[in-house]
């Protein structure tokens, strides 16, 4: 199951709380067991638990208040301990766009409207004015599927930066029309919540996830460790620090969750204008409120607060990975 959504940066909100003023509070009733039990123990050096950073990366470039702000959208967001929960699907938190675009009305290289499968990310074109020289666009998942970056290279001018290790895609890009344009450049390496080799999965068409197979498939599927970095990093190598995205587009088969959270986490909001994005659902359970899940809700809810807001998505169904048995179990992607 798979669902395309986007958001434009209307307005980049810093998260940062005002601090609270500092007052003394006085314990009223019994303090609760882990306090006692707590008080008894030696207290443990920060260094050896605070520091560690070998599963959870300490946020980095944030402010104190800013972290815990963020520590606090996080936890409300994933226990659904919020006004509403649905953050996203919610006309509230919703804009519209005049100029909605899916870039089909601009070809590919077979011509116009030849190439359905390519044009699933529809973008904003308001106040769109690329061509002027300074128009970045990374694309994040594209197996042998260009169009969306090559209409950004060839139409608007822009530089554009794709990335993909599926093997699939180190194969055909050689061959490709895309691979002759000065200003389309392609990566081959994905973008990850870290730096360094990770275990990828055979996957739908070809491509590679890290989602996991759950039951014994019939063949055994194949898995493949491939180079991935993260956004921060990618940027800084690119030279692309301190600059703007204009587009960011993001198809990663499962990985969105820890790409996206990795960003937040280490630059604070996106560094981006618009962000087009494909949720894969698996923490997906429609009897939570209904097609939003606590991780999808996480990264909405913290987007929001950045200043992004939804103008489009790309069917109130998503649409199903080929696999039947996703249908047997009646998980449909309701949102
Ligand atoms: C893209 O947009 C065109 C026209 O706006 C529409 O006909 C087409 O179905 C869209 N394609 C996809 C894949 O959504
Ligand atoms: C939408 O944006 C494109 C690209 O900037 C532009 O060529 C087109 O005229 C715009 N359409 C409308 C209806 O504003």
């Amino acid at each position: 199951m798979a669902m395309v959504i986007a958001l434009q940066n209307l307005l980049l909100l810093d998260v940062a709380v005002p601090l609270a003023s500092v007052g003394s509070i006085r314990a009223t009733g019994r303090h609760c067991g882990l306090e006692d039990e707590v008080q008894d123990k030696p207290v443990t050096p920060a260094s050896s638990y605070l520091d560690d950073e070998t599963n959870v990366r300490i946020p980095r470039g944030l402010t104190e208040s800013q972290r815990l702000r963020l520590l606090e959208l996080k936890v409300a967001s994933a226990t659904g301990w919020l006004k509403d929960p649905f953050v996203g699907f919610d006309p509230k938190y919703r804009d519209t766009c005049k100029n909605l675009s899916n870039l089909s009305e601009y070809g590919c290289a077979e011509g116009k409207d030849k190439c359905g499968g390519g044009y699933d990310h529809a973008i904003c074109l308001d106040d769109w004015s690329p061509g002027q020289g300074n128009c970045l666009v990374y694309d994040f998942g594209i197996r042998e599927n260009p169009e969306f970056g090559e209409v950004m290279a060839r139409t608007f001018n822009c530089e554009v930066h794709a990335f993909d290790p599926s093997p699939i895609t180190l194969k055909w890009f050689p061959t490709s029309e895309v691979a002759k344009l000065p200003n389309y450049h392609f990566h081959p390496y994905g973008v990850a919540g870290t730096d360094g080799i990770i275990q990828l999965h055979e996957y739908d068409w070809g491509q590679v996830s890290i989602v996991r197979d759950i039951y014994p498939p019939k063949q055994p599927k194949d898995f493949f460790n491939l180079p991935v970095k993260t956004l921060g990093t990618i940027m800084q190598e690119l030279g692309h620090e301190g600059r703007e995205i204009d587009m960011l587009k993001i198809d990663v088969e499962g990985s969105e969750f820890s790409v996206l959270e990795d960003a937040l986490d280490s630059l604070g909001c996106l560094p981006a204008k618009q962000v087009t994005l494909e949720w894969h659902h698996y923490a997906f359970d429609p009897r939570y409120g209904g097609g939003s899940s606590p991780s999808v809700n996480t990264i909405v809810n913290i987007m929001h607060a950045c200043g992004l807001k939804m103008f489009w998505r790309h069917s109130t169904t998503g649409w199903m990975s080929p696999e039947p048995r996703y249908k047997e179990a009646g998980l449909n992607d309701i949102r």
